[in-house]
C-alpha cells in the first residue's frame, strides 16, 4: 500500500538547511496498521506531507497503492483520508455541514454522501450531535468527526497525524475505540504517527523515529524481545558503585544503563550468560534498596536506540487544542 524509498526532505531557509526526513525507508501491506514513533521533531509529520503529496521530497521516491505521489498527487489523493495535526474544522459550522462540505469538495454525489455522512456519523457516535456548530464540540469529539470526514470518500489508506494529541486519558480512549470500530467496520490502512508507546504498541508493526531517521522497525513484539527479555530495576545508596560494577562484569551493559531519578538505574538483563534476573541481583555486593523486573516497553527500545527517552504523556508541553 505504501512503499517509500531513501525519502528525504531537507528544508532550506537563508539561515541554513535543515534535514527534516534523512533518507528512510519504509513499507506498509494492504490493511496493516502501521505506527510512526517519535518525539517532537522527528519528522513525521514532514513524512506525511510528503505523502499526501504537500510537500515534494527532496530525494527518494514514494509510491502509494501503485502510484507515484510526485507525478499522480490528486489520484492518490483520492486514495488516502488525512487527520492533519492541526485541527482543520470548520468551527462555525455544523458537524454535518463540514461532511457536505467535504463531500462536495471530493465531487461525492449527493446520495453517496447522505448515506455515507449517516453511517459514518454513527460509527463515530456523534449521530446525536450532527446539527451542533462544531464550536460545541469536546476535543474528543472534534477529533471523531475529523475522522469521519477522512473517511467520508472511502479511502483505502487513512493517515492520522497524532490524533490524541493534547486529549484527555478519557476522550484518548474514545478516540482509540473509535478508530478501532472504524477499522473492523470499514477495514482500511491505517498509518499513524505518535509519540505516545502505548498507541504504537496496538500496532501491526511500528517505526521508531528519531532526528530524521528511522532506527528501527517491525512488530512491537519483535523489537521489545529484540532488547531483552527483561528490564532491571535497581535501587541503591550508591547508583555510582552499582553502575561501575554492572560495567566491569557484564560489558555488554555499556551505554545501555539509564539513571532513573534518585539512587535508581534501569538496564536490560544481558543477553546470551544463561543467567536469570534473580541471578544477577543475588550477584550485586552492594546493597540495595529495592529492585523490580518488568518486560521491556517500546520506550526502552526508543532509548536504547537513541540513547534518550521519550516524552511522558504528561510532560506534554503542546496542551488541549
Ligand atoms: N516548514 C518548515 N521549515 C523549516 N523547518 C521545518 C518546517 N517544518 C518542520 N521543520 C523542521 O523539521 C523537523 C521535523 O519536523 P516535523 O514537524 O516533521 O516533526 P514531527 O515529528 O512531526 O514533530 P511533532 O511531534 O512536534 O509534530 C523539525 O526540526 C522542524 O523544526
Ligand atoms: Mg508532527
Amino acid at each position: 500500500m505504501i512503499e517509500a524509498k531513501n525519502l528525504k526532505k531537507i528544508y532550506r531557509s537563508r539561515r541554513g538547511d535543515r534535514v527534516a526526513v534523512d533518507g528512510i525507508s519504509f513499507t506498509v501491506g494492504e490493511g496493516e496498521f502501521f505506527s510512526f514513533l517519535g518525539p517532537n521533531g522527528a519528522g513525521k509529520t514532514t513524512t506525511i506531507q510528503m505523502m499526501v503529496a504537500l510537500l515534494a521530497p527532496t530525494s527518494g521516491e514514494i509510491i502509494i497503492d501503485g502510484l507515484n505521489v510526485v507525478t499522480s498527487p490528486h489520484e492518490v489523493r483520492q486514495r488516502i483520508g488525512i487527520i492533519f495535526q492541526d485541527p482543520s474544522l470548520d468551527d462555525r459550522l455544523t458537524a454535518w455541514e463540514n461532511l457536505e462540505f467535504h463531500g462536495r469538495l471530493y465531487g461525492i454525489d449527493s446520495r453517496t454522501r447522505n448515506k455515507r455522512s449517516n453511517f459514518l456519523l454513527d460509527v463515530m457516535g456523534i449521530s446525536e450531535r450532527r446539527n451542533d456548530l462544531v464550536r460545541t464540540f469536546s476535543g474528543g469529539m472534534k477529533r471523531r468527526l475529523e475522522i469521519a470526514r477522512g473517511l467520508l470518500h472511502s479511502p483505502r489508506l487513512l493517515i492520522l497525524d497524532e490524533p490524541t494529541l493534547g486529549l484527555d486519558p478519557h476522550s484518548r480512549r474514545s478516540v482509540w475505540e473509535y478508530i478501532h470500530r472504524v477499522r473492523r467496520e470499514v477495514g482500511m490502512t491505517v498509518f499513524l504517527t505518535t509519540h505516545y508507546l502505548e498507541e504504537a504498541d496496538s500496532s501491526d508493526r511500528v517505526a521508531i523515529m528519531s532526528s530524521g531517521k528511522i532506527v528501527a522497525q517491525g512488530t512491537p513484539d519483535r523489537l521489545k524481545k529484540d532488547l531483552s527479555s527483561e528490564m532491571l530495576s535497581v535501587e541503591t545508596e550508591n547508583p555510582d558503585s552499582l553502575n561501575a560494577y554492572l560495567i566491569s562484569h557484564y560489558s555488554s551493559l555499556e551505554g545501555q544503563i539509564r539513571r532513573e531519578g534518585d539512587g535508581t538505574l534501569l538496564f536490560p538483563l544481558p543477553p546470551g550468560l544463561d543467567l536469570s534476573p534473580w541471578d544477577l541481583l543475588r550477584s550485586i555486593p552492594l546493597p540495595i534498596r529495592e529492585a523490580s523486573v518488568r518486560r521491556p516497553n517500546l520506550d526502552d527500545v526508543f532509548i536504547y536506540h537513541t540513547g534518550s527517552g521519550l516524552k511522558s504523556e504528561n510532560a506534554d508541553k503542546r496542551g488541549g487544542r
